[in-house]
């Protein structure tokens, strides 16, 4: 009899310890401070030799390749930092990307 309180008081501890953990890791993982995602907008606002309704799929392989092939970082022509977790893609601050449009232009002309 006694070693079966004792199990029931066991089975109710577990109850009161299990919801415990469970709601300490929610506030746990709520408190810590989330990754910030890359901030690669959908839409674009300062387009002007790409199409202005190019898609994202479209656009970023254009962007790679001029990451790759300038052997650069989007930092390099874009006011945004490496980790690209803010900053502003359709700013012309940045003196390589004027470069970078006078380039694509050329192309267009080309094509
Ligand atoms: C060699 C310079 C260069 C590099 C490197 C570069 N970009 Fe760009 N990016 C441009 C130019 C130029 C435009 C504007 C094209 C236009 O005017 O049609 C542009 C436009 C964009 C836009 C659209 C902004 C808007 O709202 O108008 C996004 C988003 C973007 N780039 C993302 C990226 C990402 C992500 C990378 C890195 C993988 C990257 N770019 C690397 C030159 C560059």
């Amino acid at each position: 009899m006694r070693q079966c309180r004792k199990k029931q008081g066991i089975a109710r501890l577990i109850w009161i310890v299990l919801p415990c953990l469970f709601v300490i890791t929610i506030v746990v993982s709520f408190g810590q401070e989330q990754p910030k995602a890359p901030v690669i907008p959908d839409k674009y606002t300062n387009l002007k030799v790409l199409p202005p309704d190019i898609t994202k799929a479209h656009l970023l392989p254009i962007m790679k390749g001029f990451s790759k092939t300038s052997g650069h970082r989007c930092s390099y022509c874009h006011a945004v930092p490496d980790d690209l977790s803010s900053g502003d893609f359709a700013s012309d601050e940045k003196p390589a990307k004027l470069e970078a449009r006078e380039l694509l232009r050329l192309i267009r002309e080309i094509k």
